[in-house]
Formats: structure tokens, C-alpha cells, sequence
């Protein structure tokens, strides 16, 4: 079973500037929870208990959020509001954090290298929370699901237009093993030119331990960074990596458009947003004729 994920969240989110001036680009919002709350709720959903979150001097309120809080707990318990103080305790319950600090911006390799004590030799899960999934089972889940009979790292996968394939990991296939799973022999990170294929990485990961050991030794690739998909590609070489896709959509809230996307989609489980949203659409539609 695999009870550790590792969620790197040391990034500037410059892609949503000013808001993330001062506030971690894993705290905007979707509908009233934060982008972190909706992936660490679909990591525990996958049976993880640990998270390790890979963070910086400038993110100390994601501690805040999987804290207690208990001058608000009080308030809330005063008023009588029961059911919000229950959720409260209960962000603050289901999770084990453990902080760890990224000192220098040297990639996404490197941020995941910083868990490796944690991890401690157990095959684990990378969530990078950029990437939300509107899903009816947890993503992170059906990874999981998959490294109990293959045993070996996956990698979550999207087909991406031909033009989007130089912003992801982009993958090759070996052979396809059905059920949305691939084995893959070879990956390229940002491909400028000619993509191995239109399958991209996306932020979700199953990781074998090895892969900590690669990350240790090896160079600075894309943008002067240390690449998580280059250390993927040497344990594919060395013994094997598979590739599968979800069942879901993905929502990059890392933009603007994402993001909003993202609300869009989520306000559908919320009665009170869909009307508004419904009702907001219609207004758009008008004003557009
Ligand atoms: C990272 C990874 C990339 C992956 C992407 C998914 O890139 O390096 O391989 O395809 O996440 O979101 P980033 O978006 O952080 O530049």
C-alpha cells in the first residue's frame, strides 16, 4: 500500500500575478476550498496518510491550513455553527503534514528530491496541485490502483494538441496494455520540436524509490532545472515505467482560464453556485447576441 504523496508547492505562481503576491497559488479558490484542498482530498481518497509538502519561506499559510485553528474552532463551537466547525477539525484530522523547504528554485526534480529522507525507500505518490481533477473516482486513486498488480512507476497521461506538447513531459510508447495503460520507452521534457507523441504528463505521479537515487545524481536539463521527467526516463530505461490514462478531466489552475474553468465545472456540485452560474451564463450569452 502507499501512504506517502509528496506535493511540491515552493513555486511563485507568477502565471497568476498579482494574486499570488501574497497569497500561494495553492490557495485561490474554487467555489469556497482551496486548490490544495481538493488534491489533498483526492489524495486521501487514494488511502494516502502522509503528506510531505515540498515548500518555501513565502508559504507558511499552507501550514495554517492543515492546522487547527482554535480561536476559530471556539468561535465556531459559541455560535453554534457545529457543521462548519466539524469541517474545520476535519481538514485539519484526516492529514499528517510534514513541511520541508525547497532553499533553491532548481526545479520540479529537485523540489522532489527534498522528500527523499521522508520517503525513506517506499514507493510513493507526486501530486503536483496545479492540476485539478473534476473526477468521479480519485485520479490519484486509479494510479494507485494500477501499481498494486504492475508494481512499476506510472505516470498520469492527456492527449494535448499538437501546439500544447512543448509546455508538458511528452511520452513514448512501447506497448499498449489496455485498460488506458501504456508501457513507455522513452520521454522528452518541453520538446521544442518533433513530440514523441500528443500523450503529455500530467501532475500526477505513482514513483518507485529509485527514482530518488537518479535524482540525486543527475544534470540540470530544460531551463537549467532538474527535471523530474529526465530521472522517469533513466528508470525507464533501467527497468520500466508505464504511462495511464485517466478517467477525468483536468483542469490546469496554474491560469487564469483553467482556473475559471475549474469553477465552472465545480460549481455543479454546489446548488447554490450552479444557479448563479446558470443564471451568469445567461446574462453572457445576452450580451453577446
Ligand atoms: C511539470 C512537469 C511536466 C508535466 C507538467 C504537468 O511542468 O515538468 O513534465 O507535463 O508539470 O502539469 P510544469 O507545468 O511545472 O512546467
Amino acid at each position: 500500500m502507499i501512504k506517502k504523496a509528496v506535493f511540491p508547492v515552493a513555486g511563485f505562481g507568477t502565471r497568476m500575478l498579482p494574486a499570488t503576491k501574497s497569497i500561494p497559488k495553492e490557495l485561490l479558490n474554487i467555489v469556497n476550498k482551496p486548490l490544495i484542498h481538493y488534491a489533498v482530498m483526492e489524495a486521501i481518497a487514494a488511502g494516502i496518510e502522509e503528506i510531505i509538502f515540498v515548500t518555501a519561506n513565502h508559504k507558511r499559510a499552507l501550514d495554517d491550513y492543515f492546522d487547527d485553528n482554535f480561536q476559530l474552532n471556539q468561535a465556531l463551537k459559541e455560535a453554534g455553527k457545529t457543521d462548519l466547525y466539524h469541517e474545520m477539525k476535519d481538514i485539519a484530522g484526516r492529514v499528517h503534514p510534514i513541511f520541508v523547504r525547497q532553499k533553491e528554485q532548481k526545479g520540479l526534480g529537485h523540489a522532489i528530491l527534498q522528500a527523499a529522507s521522508v520517503i525513506n525507500n517506499e514507493p510513493f505518490v507526486v501530486i503536483l496541485p496545479d492540476d485539478i481533477f473534476y473526477s468521479k473516482e480519485s485520479v490519484t486513486k486509479q494510479l494507485v490502483d494500477r501499481f498494486a498488480t504492475v508494481q512499476k512507476s506510472i505516470v498520469g497521461l492527456q492527449s494535448v494538441a499538437p501546439e500544447k506538447t512543448h509546455l508538458y513531459g511528452v511520452v513514448s510508447i512501447d506497448s499498449d496494455e489496455g485498460n488506458g495503460l501504456y508501457k513507455l520507452n522513452d520521454m522528452v521534457e518541453k520538446p521544442k520540436v518533433n513530440p514523441p507523441s500528443n500523450k503529455a504528463i500530467v501532475g500526477r505521479y505513482v514513483l518507485t524509490p529509485d527514482v530518488m537515487d537518479v535524482l540525486a545524481s543527475i544534470k540540470p536539463g530544460v531551463g537549467g532545472e532538474i527535471q523530474l521527467t529526465d530521472a522517469i526516463l533513466k528508470v525507464c530505461q533501467d527497468d520500466a515505467v508505464y504511462g495511464m490514462e485517466y478517467e477525468g478531466r483536468r483542469f490546469d489552475c496554474g491560469n487564469k482560464e483553467g482556473l475559471l474553468r475549474a469553477s465552472i465545472a465545480f460549481a455543479r456540485d454546489y446548488p447554490d453556485t450552479l444557479s448563479a452560474l446558470i443564471d451568469e451564463t445567461k446574462d453572457l450569452h445576452n450580451n453577446h447576441r
